[in-house]
């Protein structure tokens, strides 16, 4: 068992996916790519990575996902552009979001064999020490980063950490669903856990969000990690394994702000409307135009 609360570094961003809920939109452009107001879905996760104070973000890629690393880099003749023109603000707010030289590393996942896999790929880059986990498609919005209270609760549990959220129960068979020791508590030890659990069967209302904090002891797990829910290597399945075989200690982190899942269209939708209606540049105008629309179409 980890007693010692080594300090969680590094980040693992999966986007390998290949989008097919989204095309044409993704045919050539990756999922992660598409913006939600003016940020590439991935650049918000990102951001909330970086605001819980990871240092190094290591991005499991697939093919056709090559702007992500050029996303992620500096534009040369982009920035020699916008200075030529004077567009200081604009070279400031790109050089903001660029993480350091060296803060990046990408690596390929090859085969679409599950989450658990491609988490997996991740094992050399991360080494021996715990790190967090970031699902991009789900955007979570809230006062604070989600990432930021987990790293904060980790503080004091150590171990590893599920961000986790209530569902209406018609959806839990979507996700992986944890039970807790108490509902109510915003930090509680979990109980067991099941992905994709059969309508009626689910242990609670309380989903995986996808954040995680991890124990490096999960990768010689994934390695010999069956295909579970789907036919895919599920990650859940091996942290089961972690917490009853290992007996590493798994708590659960309410998460109490708004989740978007923006691999879907009805959530990446709304996910642009909230996210726009509080932008200061666009907020009343763009409610204006909403509200026109929905005057006309409701
Ligand atoms: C994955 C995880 C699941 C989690 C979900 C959140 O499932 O396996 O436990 O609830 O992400 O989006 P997927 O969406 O890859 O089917």
């Amino acid at each position: 068992m980890n007693t010692v609360k080594k300090p969680i570094r590094k980040a693992v961003f999966p986007v390998a996916g290949l989008g097919t809920r989204f095309l044409p939109a993704t045919k050539a452009v990756p999922k992660e790519m598409l913006t939600v107001v003016d940020r590439p879905v991935l650049q918000h996760v990102v951001d909330e990575a970086r605001a819980a104070g990871i240092e190094h973000f290591i991005f499991v890629t697939g093919r056709n996902k090559g702007v992500i690393e050029d996303h992620f880099d500096k534009q040369f003749e982009l920035e020699s552009t916008l200075a030529a023109r004077g567009k200081k603000k604009e070279i400031e707010a790109l050089a903001r979001d660029l993480p350091q030289a060296g803060q990046t590393s990408f690596t390929r996942q090859q085969s679409p064999l599950g989450l658990g896999h491609a988490v997996w790929c991740a094992r050399e880059l991360v080494g021996n020490e715990p790190f967090a986990l970031l699902l991009p498609d789900m955007l979570h919005h809230g006062q604070t980063s989600c990432l930021a209270d987990m790293i904060e609760a980790y503080s004091k549990t150590g171990g590893n950490l599920i961000a986790v959220a209530p569902v209406p129960e018609d959806q839990t068979h979507q996700y992986g669903i944890v039970g807790v020791k108490d509902v109510k508590a915003k930090v509680s030890e979990i109980t067991n856990m099941v992905e994709k659990p059969q309508p009626g069967t689910a242990p609670s209302n309380l989903h995986i969000t996808g954040r995680y904090v991890l124990q490096p002891e999960v990768f010689a797990l994934l390695e010999k990690q069956e295909r579970g829910a789907g036919g895919e290597i599920q990650l859940t399945d091996s942290m089961i394994a972690m917490m009853n075989d290992d007996k590493q200690p798994f708590h659960a982190v309410r998460f109490d702000g708004d989740i978007y899942d923006c691999g879907s269209k009805l959530g990446f939708l709304t996910a642009n409307v909230a996210l726009a209606l509080e932008r200061e540049d666009l907020a009343d105008d763009f409610r204006r135009d909403l509200k026109r629309l929905i005057g006309t179409n409701a």
